[in-house]
């Protein structure tokens, strides 16, 4: 491929996750409020933070190659989000339930910005910019770090969610005092 040519899709990969980047800084306020489980709308808090932190190296990657910081529509994370939406707006399910799946949701998310910051890394080295490497690499690191985090959030509020769905088919009463209010009595 030539230089040029892997440059640009480098620039328009850049475009892609700074769009996409944005877009989950408004969409984890309201992930943090729908979720029940006070470590898991913590957590959600914590990874908006480092979000905010991840459009700020990307315009600084932009800085540095003289670029623009504008962002190209990431339908991919439209969507992903759009479907996280939808589970806030399920009424039907139990708040672990729906934790779970804010989790599931969450990390698609994870799953497409690994990819995406892994791929641009990638590029930012063949083009010899470590600068921009080294910044990419560092919210990949970060973005691996919160999936493996939802990853044992899930352990814990899927078990909590199987023992009352197991007292519940025990014919004992089924506990949902567990949620919201559980929240606050947990933070
Ligand atoms: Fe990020």
């Amino acid at each position: 491929m030539r230089e040029s040519a892997l440059k640009d899709l480098y620039i328009e990969e850049l475009r892609d996750i700074y769009n996409a980047e944005q877009q989950l800084t408004k969409a984890l306020p309201k992930m943090a409020k729908a979720a029940t489980s006070s470590d898991l709308g913590s957590g959600f808090e914590h990874h908006l933070e480092q979000t905010k932190g991840h459009v700020q190296r990307l315009e600084q990657i932009f800085e540095g190659l003289g670029e623009k910081a504008t962002g190209k529509r990431c339908k991919a994370m439209e969507g992903l989000i759009e479907e996280g939406e939808e589970m806030i707006k399920e009424d039907e399910l139990e708040d672990d339930a729906r934790d779970a799946g804010l989790i599931a949701a969450a990390q698609r998310v994870e799953h497409y910005e690994i990819a995406a910051y892994g791929s641009a890394r990638t590029y930012a080295n063949l083009l010899g910019d470590q600068k921009a490497a080294s910044l990419l690499e560092k919210t990949l690191q970060e973005e691996k770090e919160t999936d493996q985090k939802l990853t044992e959030l899930a352990e814990s509020i899927n078990l909590q969610a199987a023992e009352e769905g197991g007292r519940a088919s025990n014919g004992g009463k089924e506990s949902t005092s567990h949620g919201r209010k559980g929240r606050s009595a947990r933070a």
